[in-house]
């Protein structure tokens, strides 16, 4: 069996999770009528200190739902130039509500004020303008960077002051709490809007929250059902994700077990790899002159599955069905592969 460390998504759901599935009271939840949704989403509004919360399928969808709730055809979103929304969503921006994305480069995962304030434009006769600043915390394309709430204060502060209405996609919002020890009402309280999946390192089978307040949350329902994410008896897969808020505590194990990879990875000859913060971790291999490609190619061949992320960059990911024995056993097996390629 592989030591599958591609990403936080493929953790598979607990015994309870499935039961909890099974036995979980349903309802037509189009009419609000899922207990288990209903129940889903009043723990998840309260554990992030919103008035309401949203049930949706996926983080992309949650994401796509927010920018269009915010911001208005033509308008601009101004994020980081390695988000996942402007990366990794099939420029859904564009594709699905007409908006256009205006990177920078947040070299620390969030865009500054100074940046901000450079970025925005004023709509005019010739400018359609700024509609929404979008965050991520942590910050999956930078390593998982986990960003200190006065610094999301900081750029959410800069755009309310024009005016404009801050989104944070937090798909691994708990992550970024867990490690900064910040409690996650305290860390969404400047923002307009989040996002956080319960499917990737909590462990759920399938689903995110989108939480605001009751205005956003009311439209970003009528999104939800135009996009084709209302579903009926959705109770069977929410009520899982109850369970998924259980294992926000948990994550610091896979931080643990990411930092020992880490510098387990670091240590091998013409290998660089990043301290991380959380669950992600970035490992370089220039100086060995190998691509990514190949080294993934490699390691998967020995039996550790990674992803290359970059020319040079392949990311591993530790998560709910990895231990510590496994970490080790990768280290062992990349190093392996590490001997095989200086060769
Ligand atoms: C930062 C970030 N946002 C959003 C998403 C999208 O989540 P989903 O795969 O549920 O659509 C991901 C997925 O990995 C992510 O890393």
């Amino acid at each position: 069996m592989s030591i599958d460390l591609r990403s936080d998504t493929v953790t598979r759901p607990s015994e309870a999770m499935r039961e909890a599935a099974a036995d979980a009271p349903v309802g037509d939840d189009v009419y609000g009528e899922d207990p288990s949704v209903n129940e889903l989403e009043a723990a998840a509004a309260e554990r992030v200190g919103t008035e309401d919360a949203l049930y949706v399928p996926t983080g992309t969808m949650g994401n796509q739902i927010a920018a269009r709730v915010h911001a208005d055809r033509g308008e601009e979103v101004l994020l980081d130039r390695k988000s996942h929304i402007y990366c990794w969503e099939l420029g859904g921006l564009a594709q699905l509500s007409g908006i256009q994305p205006r990177p920078v480069d947040a070299d620390e995962a969030v865009p500054t004020p100074a940046q901000i304030d450079e970025a925005y434009v004023e709509a005019d006769l010739h400018r359609a303008g700024t509609g929404l600043l979008a965050l991520e915390n942590t910050h999956n394309g930078r390593g998982g960077v986990a960003v200190p709430p006065d610094r999301i204060a900081a750029a959410a502060e800069a755009a309310h002051d024009r005016g404009v209405p801050v989104h944070l996609d937090g798909a691994r919002l708990f992550n970024a709490c867990v490690a900064l020890d910040v409690d996650p009402a305290r860390m969404v309280r400047d923002v307009d809007s989040v996002l956080f999946c319960l499917s990737k390192g909590l462990g759920a089978p399938v689903g995110s929250i989108l939480a605001g307040d009751e205005d956003f949350v009311e439209e970003a329902r009528r999104v939800r059902k135009l996009l084709g994410g209302g579903m009926r008896q959705a109770g069977m897969i929410a009520a899982p994700g109850l369970l998924a808020l259980d294992n926000v505590e948990r994550l610091a194990v896979d931080h643990e077990n990411a930092a020992a990879l880490a510098s387990g990875l670091d240590a091998l000859d013409g290998v660089r790899a990043a301290d991380p913060d959380t669950n992600i971790v970035q490992v370089f291999t220039d100086d060995l002159g190998v691509r990514a490609e190949t080294f993934a190619e490699a390691c998967e061949a020995r039996g550790v599955l990674g992803g290359h992320h970059g020319p040079y960059l392949t990311r591993f990911c530790t998560h709910l069905d990895v231990t510590r024995e496994d970490v080790d056993d990768a280290v062992d097996l990349i190093s392996d592969v590490v001997t095989e390629l200086s060769a």
